[in-house]
């Protein structure tokens, strides 16, 4: 097992990824410029594991940086790339930052992993890419699209990957995320947003007091409660899905598309119900007009990851919505308490 390389080591999903990744032998050398994240979450890992990690700070956008690090770290074997910019919102207002960020800092990657003869690699991508789908539950072969700029970002990084890995003979497993939710059974790490944009770190947020009710984005859409409906993932289990990646990259050769997800959809008001069991006491929710760019359903099929490599969810509804709370009630101000 040689060091595997870890962009944007320190945020949410490359926490808890760590954290698997250390329990099943790998050594780690950590990468991030902390602009979403804090280096306590990579003290928190090291706490959990009892294992130290390597880290350096550094920013994808800067490829002398990058170089150093491989250089400095010659036992390097493998990547997983978490390094991204992800808020949607965000990318509409601020598409250029999106795309020197995202597409920037992946083609600095590349270029380095091509000069240092570094050939695999896991891609943290997202279900955002099948945009609006046809159909669901959505399958990997279904056409790509994108809504927005990070949707945009997300696909370039595939599609640079993909030719990278034709021409240079690289192993590549692109992971496409559904909705990442929950945190570590220890309530040590967990998601740290500084605003929350997605339902859950929102929901947990008003559970705690900290704010006053959720919005409900609309209530009108063609589902089963007029709520919007997602494959919500636990974080746990999405790690786990990058160590089976590795694992599986040293067999299996060539460029390979995974989707991540439970096949299973929740609607917003779902959500809430759980989450309201959980903390004890009702969320206050109101309805508010849809937003733009939503869609109305999508989950995915998780067959092709169960068939090819060993994975599938373990985690139900309620072990993310009480790892949630946990990680919430144990720290209120996430990673600045
Ligand atoms: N929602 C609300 N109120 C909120 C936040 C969200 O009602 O305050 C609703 C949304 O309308 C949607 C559902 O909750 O129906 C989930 O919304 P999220 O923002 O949590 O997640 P999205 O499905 O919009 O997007 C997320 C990530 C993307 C990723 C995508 C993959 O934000 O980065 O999942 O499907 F690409």
């Amino acid at each position: 097992m040689g060091k595997i390389l870890i962009t944007g080591g320190a945020g949410y999903i490359a926490s808890h990824t760590n954290v698997e990744l250390i329990e099943a032998g790998y050594e780690l050398v950590l990468l991030d410029n902390f602009c979403n994240s804090s280096m306590e979450s990579v003290r928190r890992v090291e706490e959990l594991t009892g294992k130290k990690v390597t880290f350096y700070e550094a920013d994808l956008k800067d490829i002398d940086a990058l170089r150093k690090v491989f250089e400095a770290e010659p036992e390097i074997t493998g990547v997983i790339h978490f390094g991204a910019l992800k808020a949607v919102g965000e990318s509409v207002e601020k598409p250029l930052m999106y795309y020197e960020n995202n597409i920037t800092g992946s083609l600095n990657l590349y270029k380095v992993m091509g000069e240092t003869g570094v050939k695999q690699l896991v891609f943290s991508s997202s279900a955002t890419v099948y945009g609006d789908p046809a159909s669901v539950p959505v399958k990997e072969d279904f056409p790509t699209q994108a809504t927005n700029p990070y949707g945009q970002t997300k696909l370039m990084m595939e599609q640079i990957l993909i030719d990278a890995a034709k021409a240079l003979g690289w192993d590549v497993t692109i992971l496409r995320y559904f909705n990442p939710v929950g945190a570590h059974d220890s309530g040590r790490i967990g998601e740290d947003p500084e605003y929350p944009n997605n339902l859950l770190p929102f929901v947990s947020q008003v559970a705690a007091g900290i704010r006053e009710k959720v919005m409900v984005f609309g209530n009108d859409w063609d589902t089963p409660d007029g709520t919007g409906v997602r494959d919500y993932i636990h974080v746990v289990d999405l790690a786990k899905a990058h160590v089976k990646a590795l694992a599986k990259l040293a067999e299996k050769g060539g460029v390979s598309i995974y989707n991540i997800g439970t096949g299973k959809g929740y609607s917003v008001l779902e959500m809430i119900e759980a989450f309201s069991k959980v903390c004890g006491h009702q969320i206050p929710y109101e309805f508010a007009p849809r937003r733009a760019g939503d869609i109305a359903t999508v989950y995915g099929d998780p067959a092709l990851a169960s068939a090819e490599l060993g994975w599938s969810a373990e985690l139900g509804l309620d072990e993310m919505v009480a790892s949630a709370w946990k990680w919430q009630s144990m720290n209120p101000k996430g990673y600045r308490g």
